[in-house]
């Protein structure tokens, strides 16, 4: 079995699909190894390609002003991506590059065992929750999936281009909170 370590070496010399030679720098999940909530976005943007950490750009501003209001921080949280690499001019995730990637995140995610998933956006919410979710109906709702509760949001840059969505986001985590409180009290 991988350890944390075997992954990061792997996801740092992947060469499993063309964005490996177009990246700068891959990216790894950031936070906490202990998180009781995975944050899952689609791929690294232009910054995260240059930085090599997940949500360093203007939608990592958005996303710390998001997690501020409900009293997270980055590193009680798991941050992570479902591509590792940027996608060149921030293209949709290719179908072949997201089957290349998905293994790093199903290590990830085997090896955290969040109790909460929330998917921010579309893209992460189509591959993770359902190929038909549709994210203005169905933000905010939930599924629980063996022992994970799941959710999606809208991406921070969704909230970049629509800044009428920051409070309703904001609201989401909210109740994210609300939930994994729920969820750690019925633990104790
Ligand atoms: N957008 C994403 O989906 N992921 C990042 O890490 C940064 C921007």
């Amino acid at each position: 079995m991988y350890t944390w370590d075997d992954i990061e070496q792997h996801v740092a010399a992947c060469t499993h699909c063309p964005l490996s030679q177009t990246r700068k720098l891959p990216v790894m999940g950031r936070g906490s190894r202990s998180a009781d909530i995975m944050l899952i976005a689609e791929a690294p943007g232009g910054q995260e390609d240059l930085e090599g950490l997940p949500f360093v750009g203007r939608s990592g501003n958005i996303l710390d002003e998001i997690l501020d209001d409900c009293s997270l921080t980055r590193d009680a949280i798991y941050i992570t991506n479902i591509l590792k690499c940027h996608p060149p001019g921030n293209r949709d995730p290719k179908e072949e590059e997201k089957n290349a990637c998905f293994p790093y995140l199903k290590y990830e995610t085997y090896l955290l065992k969040p109790k909460i998933i929330v998917c921010l956006g579309r893209v992460a919410a189509q591959r993770i929750i359902s190929p038909d979710f549709k994210i203005t109906r169905q933000h905010g709702t939930w599924i629980c999936r063996k022992d994970c509760s799941l959710t999606a949001v809208y991406h921070p840059s969704a909230i970049l281009r629509d800044p009428s969505l920051l409070e309703v986001t904001k609201a989401d985590f909210r109740e994210i909170i609300r939930k994994r409180d729920e969820l750690l009290s019925l633990k104790s």
